[in-house]
């Protein structure tokens, strides 16, 4: 058995300029900001100016990333890219971030599992580092949702934000300890029966457009805590470690109610779940390396510390992964 692991060099994000808040939506559609916030905890998101692309955002949050690893871009070999919003329907984004970072060895692509997206790339990344195929990668959740939203329909307008964040991860052999850092077990689970619930009405081979998203909001809700937890619960057994011995929770930022329950339901006190749905709204694949480069930047995520990451999205997609930092 290979004692290779996928340790956390680098973190790096990347948000646009404008803030759009709940108030500015009121003059779009018929909501307010005691609705939105009741119901999700978002105040604000941030929206790309025209003419940014997911792989504008992607290009420097992989920047950023590389910066804080102190690693050159050509000392990455693997890039993947989690996204649902992708600059062209082909060839995938990651060749335009590997392109872009001046990278012309190893291997890139894109990752499709929408919300999941970051937690399906990061656990795809890990099998490549930990098989030995590659060395280092940068492991990308980039969205430009605000260009499939149906700006009309208050239901999932109000709910989604643009940006993106990065993560460089390095084999290192190790000695297969518990204790060691890197990536210590991961879990990915996907059930098809519920596409309906959360989807783009729209696509190459069916529509020949893009379509907007579309979404059976209560059903996602009532899906999200029993999913989430249940491989959060796999994924730390598989370790050997307890809810309490995490050090934070960094969930997809869906909605602060489904966090909540996640947390509440494991057993987790609120001052270890890192929480930016707030300001940064749900930004789909990009949310979970924003909330962690916000935790890192501030501090509160130290070399050492045990987090978990969890995300569930369209498909439905859910998954958990957990990191010694
Ligand atoms: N402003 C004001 N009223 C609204 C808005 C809005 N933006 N949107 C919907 N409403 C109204 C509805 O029209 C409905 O009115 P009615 O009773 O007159 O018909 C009422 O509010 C209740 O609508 P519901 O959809 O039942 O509201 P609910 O309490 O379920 O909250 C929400 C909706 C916030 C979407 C909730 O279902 C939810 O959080 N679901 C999880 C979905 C989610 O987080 N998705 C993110 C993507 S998936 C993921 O990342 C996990």
């Amino acid at each position: 058995m290979s004692n290779l692991r996928s340790v956390v060099r680098g973190v790096g994000g990347y948000l646009p300029d404008r803030i759009v808040t709940n108030a500015d939506l009121t003059e779009l559609v018929d909501t307010s900001d005691e609705w939105i916030a009741a119901r999700t905890g978002i105040r604000e998101r941030r929206i790309v100016a025209d003419g940014e692309l997911t792989s504008t955002m992607a290009i420097e949050a992989a920047k950023r990333a590389l910066a804080d690893a102190e690693l050159e871009a050509t000392d990455i070999d693997l890039i993947v890219l989690a996204t649902s919003t992708p600059d062209q329907t082909f060839p995938a984004t990651a060749v335009t971030i590997q392109a872009e970072l001046g990278i012309t060895d190893g291997a890139a692509f894109d990752v499709q599992a929408v919300c999941s997206g970051f937690v399906f790339a990061l656990a795809t990344a890990d099998n490549y580092l930990k098989s030995g195929q590659f060395k280092r990668a940068l492991v990308v959740g980039a969205e430009a949702f605000s260009r499939i939203l149906d700006w009309e329909d208050r239901s999932t307008c109000v709910l989604f934000g643009d940006g993106a964040g990065a993560l460089v991860i390095e084999a290192q052999k190790l000695n297969g300890a518990l204790t060691d850092r890197g990536i210590l077990a991961t879990t990915l689970r996907s059930d098809g029966r519920y596409r309906d619930k959360l989807y783009v009405d729209g696509g190459p081979s069916s529509t020949g457009t893009v379509g907007y998203l579309r979404m059976d909001g209560p059903e996602v809700f009532r899906h999200a805590v029993t999913k989430i937890s249940d491989v959060i619960l796999e994924t730390l057994q598989k370790a050997g470690y307890d809810p309490l011995d995490i050090d934070w929770f960094v969930p997809h930022q869906a909605n602060k109610r489904i966090l909540d329950g996640a947390a509440r339901k494991l057993g987790l006190p609120r001052e270890r779940v890192v929480m930016t749905v707030d300001k940064h709204a749900n930004t789909s694949a990009a949310s979970i390396p924003l909330a962690l480069m916000t935790a890192c930047a501030d501090g509160r995520i130290q070399k050492d510390h045990l987090v978990l990451l969890e995300a569930m999205g369209g498909g439905f997609t859910w998954g958990a992964l957990l990191i010694r930092w």
